[in-house]
């Protein structure tokens, strides 16, 4: 990967170019792509989701997500195109997802992106796909009003199915890790309690679906704390739930679903939400971002949103789930920014956001 010249970014500020970079992202179980202008502009987003059915199995099947990703690239990336109304020759850039994720998902996306980049003779950037979770506060869903956009220095949560992260994110494309999980990412913790209850997969919107009409705090779940250190645990939570679910069922009373996916929530929520604002606090940041599929959720929007004291951005829905534009959208940074891949590049399943 070339090197990436902080201070060209800042002089070729994205309101003055026009950059128009097609997104693609195959990391996981959604297959992606999207047109983004200038990084905040969607001209087109196309999503082909396989949840319906890695949902039969309860979980991801990695190799029956490579092969579903075969079969829905070409049609979403076409379908990308025309929604842009815009052929590849109008575009700058191919930006695809390089990782993290799962590498037989990867490399569909990154072998699309390299044919297309060399029959078009467009630049190739290889995206890290938690830097795309982030750049989904910058994007403008089409027909939405201008949003201000988040300001640096800025505290970054980014909580999804694989990572729950904490960056202080200094300037555009400028990162410190300051922790992440030391076990289960969030969105892990709730697919996995989602199973135990049997709400079904994926679990973060079963899970919320149920705690809905539950009492928070009928069930006194324990909180990872772990020294006030900036790292998080979610396995000693899931086991808690697992307990008491064994116990309920030796008692053979009929489980309180609605209390138990309220309560594991709140937990997950209140310590997500404290370390998030301790960081902030530490950091002197005045701007908080939320990222990733778990930014999704009701309870930890409400509990975001409902401080003062901090301005609170948070994607909308349609965009915290795994999406293109999000891709496209750092692509379109990272273009500026003079980044250009060759060929040769490959999937990286384990990139962390520690070593952009
Ligand atoms: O970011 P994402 O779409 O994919 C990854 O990069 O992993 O995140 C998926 C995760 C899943 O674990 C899913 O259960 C969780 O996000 N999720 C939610 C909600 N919607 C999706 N978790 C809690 N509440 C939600 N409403
Ligand atoms: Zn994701």
């Amino acid at each position: 990967m070339t090197e990436v010249p902080i201070d060209e970014i800042k002089s070729n500020t994205l309101e003055n170019p026009a950059a128009r970079i097609l997104g693609i992202e195959t990391s996981c179980d959604e297959t992606a792509a999207a047109v983004v202008e200038n990084g905040c502009d969607i001209l087109s987003s196309a999503v082909a989701s396989q949840v319906d059915l890695h949902a039969q199995f309860g979980g991801i099947f990695p190799e029956v997500a490579s092969r579903q990703h075969i079969l829905a690239i070409y049609p979403i990336v076409d379908q990308a195109l025309r929604d842009a109304h815009l052929k590849l020759a109008d575009l700058d850039g191919i930006a695809v997802t390089r990782g993290p994720g799962l590498p037989g998902s990867l490399v569909v996306g990154i072998n699309m992106a390299k044919g297309l980049a060399i029959g078009s003779d467009l630049p190739l950037l290889g995206i890290n796909h938690l830097e795309g979770h982030l750049y989904s506060a910058w994007l403008r869903e089409e027909g939405k009003k201008k949003k201000k956009a988040p300001q640096f220095p800025l505290l970054a949560l980014i909580v999804s199915g694989g990572h729950t992260e904490l960056i202080l994110m200094k300037d555009h494309l400028v990162y410190d890790r300051l922790g992440g999980t030391l076990d289960d990412a969030a969105g892990e913790a709730f697919d996995k309690v989602a199973r135990l209850l049997d709400l079904g997969y994926p679990g973060g919107p079963a899970i919320q679906n149920e705690a809905e009409c539950g009492n928070p705090k009928a069930f006194e779940f324990p909180r990872a704390w772990l020294d006030d250190s900036l790292n998080f645990s979610f396995s000693g939570l899931k086991t808690a739930v697992l307990r008491t679910v064994q116990q309920l069922k030796k008692q053979k009373s009929t489980l309180p679903k609605a209390d138990l996916a309220a309560s594991f929530q709140a937990a997950v929520v209140e310590v997500l939400f404290q370390k998030t604002l301790q960081a902030a606090e530490e950091f002197g940041t005045k701007d908080i971002l939320i990222a990733g599929g778990v930014s999704a959720n009701n309870a930890l929007r409400h509990k975001f949103t409902s401080q003062r004291k901090y301005k609170v951005h948070i994607p909308p829905l349609s965009l915290c789930t795994d999406n293109a534009a999000m891709i496209a959208g750092v692509g379109c940074y990272r273009f500026f920014a003079g980044q250009r891949d060759d060929l040769e590049m490959d999937a990286a399943p384990t990139w962390s956001i520690a070593d952009l």
